[in-house]
């Protein structure tokens, strides 16, 4: 079955339990395929997609996705590494003097990553599967660096789990348009817009339990004390940060 653009966007949920299903050749291929036509800064495609699917990998790899279960569970885990290590190869073998170790460098091959990251999340799900994304990538790149033996000029960006769903959620909420677009210039917040556009996603009965379980005043503490700290920010960017110099994307600092 193959879906719709509009639909597929507009159905879009994360999954995170799988089917004991493997993923047939040719759909992983059409995912691969995807990513690779996503659109990319000067057709450079700055990126490489890792496909594991063995499980001692699956299982090497899970701690540095703080053990969240779906790397053992879905049958494909794809990490989204943002690449000039390639171009860069290609660039000295042809006489060229690669000029990309620095932090613009870095930016552009890691917006090219998620570009590509998403077209294989959007082509999972016209097939019928399902994804996740997992934000650990980018806390624990140093790990995975190390694991996958990434060379420099390379750095893990995003992970998907992938495989048939085994769960069927509900459409998670949006802000309303106003919350994320403006037309022609940006207008500046008063408090009672920021009351509205918070207030649908405050008074669902999924973040009044939140808030219960986690004993905060509301649901933005939730985000500020619990989920992404300044401490957690703190700690991890300065991990992103060495990784970035030892990778060779901070010579301009
Ligand atoms: C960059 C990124 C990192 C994410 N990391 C995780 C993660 O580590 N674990 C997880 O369960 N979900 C993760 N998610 C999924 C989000 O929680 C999810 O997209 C969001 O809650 C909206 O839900 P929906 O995708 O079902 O609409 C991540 C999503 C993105 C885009």
């Amino acid at each position: 079955m193959i879906m719709n653009t509009l639909a597929t966007i507009f159905n879009h949920k994360s999954i995170r339990k799988f089917k004991n299903l493997p993923v047939e050749d040719e759909i992983l291929n059409n995912i691969l395929h995807a990513a690779m036509r996503a659109p990319s800064t000067g057709n450079m495609q700055l990126y490489n997609i890792i496909v594991t699917r063995d499980i001692e990998n699956k299982r090497a790899i899970l701690p540095f996705h703080f053990n969240q279960k779906m790397i053992l569970d879905a049958p494909v885990v794809l990490t989204f590494n943002a690449d000039f290590n390639r171009f860069n190869l290609w660039c000295e073998q042809r006489n060229a003097k690669p000029c990309y170790d620095n932090f613009l460098s870095f930016i552009t091959a890691a917006i090219d990553t998620v570009i590509a990251a998403q077209n294989a999340v959007l082509a999972a799900e016209s097939q019928g599967l399902g994804s996740c994304y997992l934000g650990t990538t980018i806390y624990m790149a140093e790990e995975l660096i190390k694991f996958f033996e990434l060379p420099k000029g390379i750095i893990p960006i995003a992970t998907l789990a992938i495989g048939y769903p085994d769960e069927e959620p509900e459409l998670v909420d949006r802000l309303p348009i106003k919350g994320n677009v403006h037309f022609e210039k940006y207008s500046n917040y008063s408090k009672s817009e920021i009351d509205e556009i918070y207030s649908y996603k405050e008074n669902l009965e999924s973040s009044k339990k939140l808030i219960e379980e986690n004993k905060t005043e509301n649901l933005a503490q939730i985000f500020t004390e619990k989920r992404y700290t300044r401490e957690s920010n703190l700690l991890y960017s300065n991990k992103l940060l060495n990784i970035l110099k030892s990778q060779g994307f901070m010579n301009n600092f």
